[in-house]
């Protein structure tokens, strides 16, 4: 909603393709100022543009959020430009390598779960210290549906987004009480860069992917970040270590 975030400081991760940038606009539609974080700065920096283009206040920092002394210097620089810290959106991930389980190797195993999941953990590690002495904040961590589900072919990314889930449970009991909400979005299958890689490796899964998805259709980016910014909004204030789906009824199957 116009204004909703109005004084606000948020945080994405991821913020230079995909749900980042989607999720990143929204936050600047609805009035917070937002700290654009990736891996590369350039994306990341286009993001920021975009948001100043349409009059909002936005500033990029490269992180990799797989590095604890890289995400303790992002929160930092956060509260150093703007003060204080509301929304944290710990999306930065990367996608499944189609092999099965004997055929992962450990480097890719330990590579998935650094990006996908120790990253959730550590953004929490240093957000949520800021938003106590602040007495308060919103977290929103990207799960997926094969967070819930599983799907053959990604066992190590099935592995790190279950684990992101079970990450967002325990801190959403360890804060309840104490102003921090925090939440999971599991999103379906979306047409963004991530997915696009995959099926341009492997020709005719884009097709043959689509028809597991009973709604017809693949989502688009934006509608992650209107669950996002409406998890982060007081509408959600009871909204609390919730796992939520948006997938065009993957898992209703
Ligand atoms: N696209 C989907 O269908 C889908 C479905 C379920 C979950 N997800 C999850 O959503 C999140 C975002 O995915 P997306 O589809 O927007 O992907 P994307 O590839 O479009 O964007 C991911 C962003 O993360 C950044 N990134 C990668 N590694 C990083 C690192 N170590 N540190 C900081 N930034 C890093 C990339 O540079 C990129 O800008 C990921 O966690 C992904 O697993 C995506």
């Amino acid at each position: 909603m116009a204004g909703e975030f109005e004084g606000k400081v948020a945080l994405v991760t991821g913020a230079g393709s995909g749900f980042g940038r989607a999720t990143s606009l929204l936050f600047a539609r609805d009035g917070a100022k937002v700290v654009c974080a990736d891996i590369n700065l350039q994306t990341a920096e286009q993001t920021a543009h975009l948001i100043e283009d349409t009059g909002g206040d936005a500033i990029a920092i490269k992180t990799d959020v797989s590095k604890a002394a890289e995400v303790e210097a992002m929160v930092k620089a956060t509260v150093k430009k703007y003060k204080r810290l509301d929304c944290a959106f710990n999306n930065a991930g990367i996608g499944g390598l189609g092999k099965t389980t004997d055929e992962y190797t450990e480097d890719e195993f330990d590579r998935t779960i650094a990006i996908n999941l120790k990253s959730v953990w550590l953004g929490m590690k240093y957000e949520i210290p800021q938003m106590l002495r602040q007495g308060g904040g919103c977290i929103v961590n990207t799960a997926s549906i094969v967070g819930l589900v599983a799907m053959g072919g990604l066992s190590a990314y099935v592995a790190s987004k279950h684990g992101v889930l079970g990450l967002t449970k325990t801190a959403a009991l360890e804060y309840a009480r104490k102003g921090i909400r925090v939440n999971a979005v599991c999103p379906g299958i979306f047409e963004t860069p991530l997915n696009q890689k995959y099926w341009d490796q492997f020709p005719g899964s884009k097709e043959e992917m689509l028809k597991t998805v009973p709604l017809g259709r693949y989502g688009q980016p934006e509608e992650i970040a209107e669950a996002v910014v409406w998890l982060c909004s007081d509408a959600a204030s009871f909204v609390h270590g919730h796992p939520m789906v948006v997938d065009g009824t993957f898992t209703a199957q």
